[in-house]
């Protein structure tokens, strides 16, 4: 028996540790004058047991221990102490806040999720592809680029892999990315990281309902999975229940030109977090946010004279959790699309050629990973959805 020491609690002649190895939680139980012990016996220590299982008279399983050592020490400065700690205390210790059977259950559940993904798309015949960190392609051109310098290269990081995506979806069909993405924006809000996963599809051939269909099918599978890892979310102190109230409904989809009239919004204007927060008071589910106004969205959307051929999905707690869209597929409308938007085309040449030589219909989106985390986990903020936070 290898783990740490969690808490520890004494009581008539028997020593009670709680203790975990990461994997699976068990108490040992030490009792006077049957054990041998080497080392301190302090909260976070790690150790190394002998004896055998047992159970205890209320029927929990235990292990009754014949001889501990201390591996690695710990003292009474360790932070993490047997009482409830606050998220906000928490994050400002990361190295450590990860042993509290809490982040255990996030950072598990985060893997689950992770993981259900690719199965998913693996199912469909998705290919994962690559796309780089370093690039000059500012796809969502909001200038909100990190800068990459050294004295040979002089580039961004990326702030999202779907135009490199697109290149891979010209060979393969139907291919994903599942990446770090970065944005240098100053937002200091509870659902804005620096640094986040992003996890991007592109389908050749999908139109935009098929692509919602995508979107909402693989969501409800993940979901549905998640939701089943029960342990988990009673160590969070929570149920399943906001997920799986949305797993056997229809998710709504409407027009930005019907958010305009029923929320009263101007065209053209953007959906703020308040009128999101209404949607889904309304509707009570998540909803697609599809054909918006055509100038609020970015150079490589399928338009027309009116709207972009995209959509939001807005979640409950999380808001905009994916968004996406048909491509322009035309070389020439595209190019001129690229020079209106003040890209430069000098170093898009291979980005557009993915128009020149067999260009199809295709479409793909973009889901924020640590805001999924966040639903799932009932977090307050994004920052405890990620072990290691970068964030304005
Ligand atoms: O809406 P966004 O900016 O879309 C794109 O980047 C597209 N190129 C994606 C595509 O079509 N392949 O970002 C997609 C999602 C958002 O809906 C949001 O969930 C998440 O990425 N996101 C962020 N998550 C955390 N912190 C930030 N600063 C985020 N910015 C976007
Ligand atoms: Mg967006």
């Amino acid at each position: 028996m290898k783990g740490w020491i969690k808490s520890i609690r004494a009581s008539k002649g028997l020593i009670f540790l709680a203790t975990t190895d990461g994997i699976k939680d068990i108490q040992l139980t030490l009792k006077e004058g049957e054990y041998t012990l080497s080392g301190e016996i302090k909260t976070g220590a790690s150790f190394e047991a002998s004896g055998i299982d047992s159970i205890t008279p209320k029927g929990f399983s235990e292990f009754l221990v014949s001889d501990i050592t201390i591996l690695g020490d710990s003292d009474d400065s360790y932070p993490i102490q047997p009482k409830k700690h606050s998220f906000d205390f928490l994050r400002t210790i990361p190295e450590l806040r990860g042993r509290t059977k809490t982040f255990q259950a996030i950072w598990k559940l985060r893997h689950t999720l992770s993981k259900e993904i690719h199965k998913f798309l693996d199912r469909q015949d998705f290919v994962q592809y690559w796309t780089p960190i370093i690039t000059h392609a500012d796809c969502e051109g909001a200038g909100e680029t990190f800068d990459v310098k050294t004295d040979w290269l002089e580039e961004k990081l990326t702030v999202s892999g779907q135009l490199h995506g697109e290149v891979g979806m010209m060979s393969l069909g139907k291919i994903y990315t599942f990446s770090p993405c970065f944005r240098a924006e100053k937002s200091a809000t509870k659902k804005h990281l620096s640094e986040f996963w992003m996890l991007e599809p592109e389908m050749a051939f999908y139109d935009l309902t098929e692509t919602i269909d995508l979107a909402e099918d693989l969501l409800k599978s993940v979901l549905s999975i998640a939701a089943s890892y029960e342990s988990e979310f009673v160590k969070l102190g929570i149920d399943s229940k906001h997920i799986t109230d949305l797993l056997d409904k229809e998710w709504i989809r409407l027009k930005y030109e019907d958010v305009c009239k029923e929320f009263g919004l101007e065209w053209g204007s953007d959906v703020s977090t308040e009128v999101e927060k209404k949607i889904i008071e309304k509707y009570k589910v998540p909803v697609f946010i599809t054909h918006w106004a055509k100038d609020l969205k970015p150079f490589y959307m399928k338009k027309d004279d009116k709207v972009a051929y995209c959509f939001d999905l807005i979640f409950p707690e999380v808001g905009e959790l994916i968004g996406g869209s048909q491509r322009e597929e035309s070389y020439e409308v595209l190019k001129s699309e690229m020079v209106k938007y003040g890209l430069d085309l000098s170093k898009m040449e291979w980005y557009l050629s993915t128009r020149k030589y067999g260009s199809v219909p295709h479409s793909g989106f973009g889901l924020g990973f640590e805001r999924l985390v966040m639903f799932v986990c009932k977090l307050q903020k994004i920052h405890d959805a990620i072990p290691f936070p970068v964030s304005y």
